[in-house]
């Protein structure tokens, strides 16, 4: 192993770590004792995961245009796809529950404040440290949360279509972002970058957390 590939793996291994402790962050004991009250109902929180797959997919294909890298580029197409997919099986999931998806426009109020700053990056190791290998990692743990709510709310078919269908998607997708990164964070500007862009996907995804807690009481959304 040469001694970039070496510093790219120890990086990313510490990456992990202080990503997994901040995560922690997010799932505070009152978020895995969901109480349903109110509008607090799974074809709400199913709306809110139609605009978190529309943004996904959205970003990913921006990147996908923006990038001469052949591999970064297959990637982010899988992603799509991927992304667009789960647009559809949430979509489908709301309208056997007799929501009529088509009466959702999920970008009514255009995009959010994470797609905002993920869409202002520009290079490659930054992007993958923020949209794949962090956000994805966010999205475990939501929809972890997500099956969990589903299930309290006598709904195991949502939560088996996140835990069989949308889940191991998003493992992959955090999977890459990893390969990605062993790949283009081995210097250490391209590491401080890649953290940089790390610790702020994760403080605007705790803010968009503490905000749908305020506002709506809104506290285990899917991720995407
Ligand atoms: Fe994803
Ligand atoms: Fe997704």
């Amino acid at each position: 192993m040469t001694d970039e590939a070496r510093s790219a793996q120890a990086f990313v291994e510490a990456l992990d770590a202080e990503n997994q402790t901040l995560l922690r962050g997010l799932e505070p004991d009152d978020t895995l004792k969901p109480e349903v009250e109110g509008a607090l109902n799974v074809p709400n929180l199913l709306k809110v995961a139609l605009r978190n797959e529309i943004e996904a997919t959205e970003i990913a294909a921006r990147w996908l245009v923006t990038t001469d890298d052949v591999a970064v580029k297959l990637a982010l197409a899988r992603q799509v796809g991927d992304e667009a997919r789960h647009y559809r099986l949430v979509a489908d999931r709301l309208r056997e529950l007799g929501f009529d998806p088509e009466a959702v426009n999920p970008l009514a109020t255009g995009f959010g404040p994470l797609f905002q700053y993920l869409d202002g990056l520009t290079t490659t190791v930054e992007r993958v440290a923020a949209g794949q290998f962090t956000r994805e990692a966010i999205a475990i743990v939501k929809n972890r949360q997500f099956i969990e709510f589903c299930e309290r709310a006598g709904d195991p078919e949502t939560a088996a279509l996140y835990r069989d269908v949308i889940e191991p998607d998003e493992r992959f997708h955090h999977e890459l972002g990893r390969r990605l990164l062993l790949r283009f964070a081995t210097t250490a500007d391209a590491q401080a970058a890649a953290r940089r862009a790390a610790r702020r996907t994760l403080e605007l995804a705790d803010e968009l957390q503490r905000k749908a807690l305020a506002t709506a009481g809104v506290h285990h959304a899917p991720g995407c």
